[in-house]
């Protein structure tokens, strides 16, 4: 299927996290980067969102956190974070890291060089 990959090797930085549905709905996986953890989520919509696995307030490992529409419930302290741009619902504030995913073929390509509007951390 070298058509489905040009354009992630074209990208540079876009790897392949595996299939849609070795997510379960609600749940997450965890690409390890060199800059550090990556959560790649499914919503139940089928819709797929990844941030830095590092919540904004103390560091929690939002993977483990429970996904609500399109939030994950931090599993320390129940911060929400907003999946699409990784900011804290208020009254909370703060921000992890997003990073742009797709599907292709059922596959979830992730690019590892964050959305812009977040620090990295
Ligand atoms: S570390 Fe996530 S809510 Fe506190």
């Amino acid at each position: 299927m070298q058509a489905s990959n040009k354009n992630v090797s074209a990208a540079g930085d876009w790897v392949e996290v595996g299939k849609l549905d070795d997510i379960p709905q609600l749940g997450a996986r965890v690409v390890r980067a060199s800059g550090g953890d990556i959560a790649v989520f499914r919503t139940a919509d089928d819709e797929v969102f990844a941030l830095r696995d590092k919540c904004p307030h103390k560091g929690g490992p939002l993977s483990q956190g429970i996904v609500h529409g399109k939030r994950v419930a931090c599993p320390l302290h129940d911060w929400k974070i907003q999946l699409d741009s990784g900011e804290a619902v208020a009254p909370d504030e703060g921000c992890a890291a997003s990073f742009p995913v797709r599907v292709e073929d059922g596959t979830i390509y992730l690019s590892l060089t964050p959305n812009e509007g977040c620090p990295n951390k």
